[in-house]
């Protein structure tokens, strides 16, 4: 039985393309919410009030912070040019225009530096890698905790990593000081209910758990799992399976978009990487 949303009783088997152990059963809401997991690319024209961002930025600050650092921002974009402009420098994905909120979460050792400044006191542990990787985490498990707090409302939302497409334009736009950048955005809205898009399988656990040390993962497994995506895609009148599209994501850097340049562009806005 599907949901109209592409989301069947059988999450699991779509999950792992058929083949899931029964110890993966859903042993609560909170593990069953996280298994149906899918990104969500196309929303109804409902809104979102307020209170329900609210809601969700106190889901995402109640994440896990380096240190308590909170080396993070979000931003709340809802005015549709500027959610036209900031489409434009990320993809020119539909979705971005469409959905009613769109969050853009930053690294952000700005207030930091702020608080330092303010009292005459040095900063140079931002200019390290180590601080930029920290403001990455925290912006990137913020934003994990804010994906779960929607679902569990019934909201749809998915990832925009494009927001580093073009970054130092974004950051201009957003009006983003000295230490602060675009990690990743997200367009948040009510799920379209005849959007096909469902729970996409993942690579076998054997796969990616390792037990004790590292094992390379057998190509046998690689090719079981790309036939598993596969037979998801053409689902939805897609032929692609998950080889061909890493080998196309990793072959060059053309495909980076842009983002082949991130080094250098947090440098210019006050992240160097020591
Ligand atoms: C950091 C990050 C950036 C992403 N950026 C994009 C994006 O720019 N456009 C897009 O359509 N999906 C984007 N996605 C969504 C992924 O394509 C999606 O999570 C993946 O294909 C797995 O599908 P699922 O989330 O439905 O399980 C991004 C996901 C992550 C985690």
């Amino acid at each position: 039985m599907s949901d109209g949303r592409g989301v069947t009783d059988n999450v699991l088997g779509q999950r792992y393309g058929g083949g899931a152990p029964a110890s993966i059963a859903p042993a609560n809401e909170v593990i069953a919410l996280l298994q149906r997991h899918r990104s969500v690319r196309s929303f109804t024209d409902e809104g979102i009030d307020d209170d329900t961002v609210t809601l969700i930025v106190s889901a995402a600050q109640s994440a896990a912070t380096s240190s308590n650092m909170q080396a993070w921002s979000v931003i709340e974009v809802r005015d549709p040019d500027h959610k036209a402009a900031i489409s434009v420098l990320a993809g020119d994905q539909a979705f971005i225009r469409q959905a009613p909120v769109f969050l853009i979460f930053v690294a952000d050792w700005a207030r930091h530096r702020g608080v330092a400044e303010h009292r005459g006191e040095a900063a140079e542990g931002v200019e390290y890698i180590e601080s930029t990787l920290v403001g990455f985490i925290d912006a990137a498990l913020a934003a994990q905790n804010a994906t779960i707090a929607a679902e569990s409302l019934g909201l749809g939302a998915v990832y925009v990593g494009a927001v580093r497409n073009r970054p130092e334009e974004l950051a201009d736009l957003l009006e983003l000081p000295p230490g602060a950048f675009p990690v990743m955005g997200m367009a948040l809205g009510h799920p379209d209910p005849t959007d096909r898009a469902g729970v996409k399988p993942r690579l076998p656990q054997d796969v990616v758990r390792h037990r004790e040390t590292y094992r390379p993962a057998p190509d046998e497994a690689i090719v079981a799992y790309d036939d598993a995506v596969r037979t998801y895609y053409a689902g939805q009148g897609m032929s692609h399976g998950w080889i061909g599209t890493i080998l196309g994501r990793i072959r060059s850097a053309t495909t980076l978009r842009g983002r082949e340049k991130l080094r250098a562009a947090l440098e210019r806005r006050g992240l160097p990487s020591k």
